[in-house]
């Protein structure tokens, strides 16, 4: 109502009173989320943070109150003053926390009124990804985003309280920075007062906190940004945060120890789950071998089971002749998967061969025999032998993959995925914590013709480096990866603490002398002084927000997210560059972008 200059007070958020508060007189201010009209009276469900209360108004009351209600619209930004009562028998509604009750409305201010928004603000809405991300302060006000939103900020209070007790110090490290290598391209910055110069973004603070322990700071953490100009996915940003961390004196299991009690703390605060520690670990080989991938989902079975050996000498060429040329044969068993039809046996080959598989045999088990097209290729020994392997019981589906052991182990793992999910084998609310460890120390790129740090160049070797000439894949690290459902959560690793050693592993990937010295030689000068053995981890603080909210994208976790094309829709970043703001940094752009008026858009993953 008319705003008499009277100094109004907010009692409360919207979503906190309760049937306790019945008869207190209250003011509550927020958006009109909804307005009905109703044999006389007037509905307005208010929205804040907090949730959602109804306010009942009443012409009886004050004509003049309810005449302006009457006007109110979705998101017009209002004050409501009056008194909690319990609502009448048979209208309380179940769906809300304030079900029980409403506020009958003595007084309204309109603060504000709004266009109408391009789509209703409310969970599960049909609308498309680029529509919300454009107008991303309305799908904000979304009760589901506001949700994970507040338990951000929970996870960082949890990480700072935790990091805080166990004698972890929160030092920042520069943003303006030297390139940090992390596999992905750099992000940069050009430097107007040093001409033809640039800053690299940092793809991680990896080199800083080495240097941090170098100077004795012995415990280091930081919740930062990292920039990573790569190609994105469902659990990928350009800029992401990171639990960043490390320590020194400390060998791997101390580090897994803080790891694992940090993320058990935070699930305790933010979601009253204890996890069950210690996770389980498994060497990265277990991990291709039984589930396909370094970061195994284990809330489902369907472990990977290699056949090669009961296969070998059996006339189906395929099978035999991948085994012969040093491939494999291996199978997933889908329980009571005999209902399988032809049709969707065929789809999971068309899948199978979309992962590089050739094709996808398969057997479904029967209490004395089996059905399958191949099965006439097989001995009853034969047959036996597979169904043992398998364990396989009358009723179950086996699928197999013959090939290189790379193809057959994206393709089962891929294929385990898709069937858990297709199969609902996974259970919501399941979190499966591991440890990958035992990580190659370096992979081949076939492409480039060169070795690559599997993780980067700083982690330490588990094994002798004797072979690094000789079989330089062979040699094992001290990088760990913490596994949450499926999905990354961190990495990490015992670094190289000698001068001596990183240089052997800079020159083995083929950084020349010079390069070293140019792009790290601080470290290694620092590296001379007196460094101790050290090692840390980082955490995806957005993957973890991800699944603890039980998000599908990151993008839900993230205020203002970017898009699969690294723009931000709603801002329009990034933008051309005036040509006088170019030639101040000595820049001259040779593309004109395609659309300068808007970024390209996209349906993203
Ligand atoms: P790494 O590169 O494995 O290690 O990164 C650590 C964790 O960060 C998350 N992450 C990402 N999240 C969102 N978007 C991205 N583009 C993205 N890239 C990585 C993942 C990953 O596990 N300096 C080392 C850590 C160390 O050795 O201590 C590092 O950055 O969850
Ligand atoms: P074919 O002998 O090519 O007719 O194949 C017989 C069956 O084996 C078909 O079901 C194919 O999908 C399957 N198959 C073919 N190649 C492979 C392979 N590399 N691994 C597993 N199954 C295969």
């Amino acid at each position: 109502m008319s705003d008499k200059n009277e100094k109004r007070i907010r009692s409360y958020g919207c979503g906190e009173l309760r049937l306790s508060h019945a008869g207190q007189q209250v003011t509550l201010m927020g958006w009109v989320n909804k307005r009905r009209d109703h044999g006389g009276l007037i509905f307005i469900d208010i929205r804040d943070r907090s949730g959602v209360i109804q306010a009942v108004f009443d012409p009886e009351n004050s004509q003049e109150v309810f005449s302006l209600a009457e006007q109110m619209r979705n998101e017009y930004v209002v004050a409501v003053s009056g008194r909690i009562e319990q609502r009448p028998e048979g209208t309380k509604n179940e769906q809300i926390k304030t079900g029980d009750i409403e506020i009958i409305a003595e007084n309204l201010v309109l603060y504000n009124d709004s266009k109408t928004p391009p789509f209703y603000i409310e969970d599960d809405l049909n609308v498309e990804e680029t529509v919300r991300l454009r107008h991303r302060y309305l799908d904000l006000r979304r009760p589901k985003l506001q949700e994970n939103l507040i338990l951000r900020h929970k996870a960082a209070k949890a990480v700072r309280d935790f990091m805080d007790s166990a004698g972890f110090l929160e030092i920042e490290t520069p943003m303006l920075t030297k390139s940090t290598p992390e596999g992905a391209r750099d992000f940069l910055v050009p430097s107007r007062v040093n001409p033809g110069r640039f800053y690299a973004l940092p793809q991680s603070p990896q080199l800083f906190k080495q240097i941090l322990m170098v100077s004795g700071l012995d415990r280091y953490f930081q919740i930062v940004k990292c920039f990573r100009d790569e190609d994105l996915r469902a659990d990928r940003q350009p800029e992401f945060t990171q639990i960043d961390m490390e320590m020194s004196f400390v060998d791997q299991q101390n580090v897994m120890d803080v790891s694992e009690k940090l993320i058990g703390y935070v699930f305790s605060k933010v979601k009253d789950i204890e996890i069950e520690r210690p996770f389980m670990t498994m060497t990265f080989d277990e991990a291709i071998a039984k589930y396909g991938t370094d970061k195994p989902d284990l809330r489902f079975e369907m472990e990977i089971v290699d056949i090669s050996d009961s296969v070998s000498e059996s006339p189906f060429r395929v099978f035999k002749e991948a085994v012969g040329s040093g491939g494999c044969v291996r199978g997933i068993n889908v329980k009571k998967g005999e209902s399988f039809t032809r049709k969707e046996i065929d789809s999971l080959t068309d899948l199978a061969q979309g992962w590089g598989a050739e094709g996808l045999a398969w057997m479904v088990c029967q209490s004395d025999k089996v059905k399958s097209p191949i099965a006439k290729f097989f001995s009853n020994e034969e047959i036996e032998d597979i169904r043992a392997k398998m364990k396989a019981e009358s009723g179950d589906l086996l699928l197999f993959v013959a090939d290189e052991m790379e193809v057959v182990s994206t393709c089962l793992g891929n294929l385990r995925l898709h069937l858990g999910k297709q199969l609902e084998l996974i259970k919501k609310d399941d979190y499966k914590f591991a440890w990958v460890t035992d990580f190659p120390l370096f992979e081949y790129d076939e492409q480039e013709k060169r070795y690559d740090p599997v993780h980067h160049p700083f982690t330490a070797p588990k094994d002798d480096l004797a072979h690094l000439a000789s079989n330089p894949l062979s040699i094992r690290s001290k990088a760990y990866d913490m596994v949450l459902n499926g999905t990354e959560l961190g990495g990490g690793s015992i670094r190289i603490h000698n001068r001596e050693t990183q240089e052997r592993i800079f020159s083995f990937l083929g950084i020349s002398e010079q390069e070293t010295k140019k792009k790290f030689g601080y470290l290694l000068e620092a590296f001379e002084y007196g460094t101790p053995p050290h090692g840390g981890i980082a955490f995806g603080f957005d993957r973890l927000i991800m699944l603890l909210s039980n998000s599908e994208s990151i993008r839900d976790v993230i205020a203002f997210p970017k898009t699969q094309s690294a723009t931000c829709l709603m801002t329009q970043a990034p933008t051309e560059i005036p040509e006088a703001q170019l030639k101040d940094l000595f820049l001259k752009s040779t593309v004109k972008p395609k659309n300068s008026e808007e970024p390209a858009s996209e349906n993203d993953a």
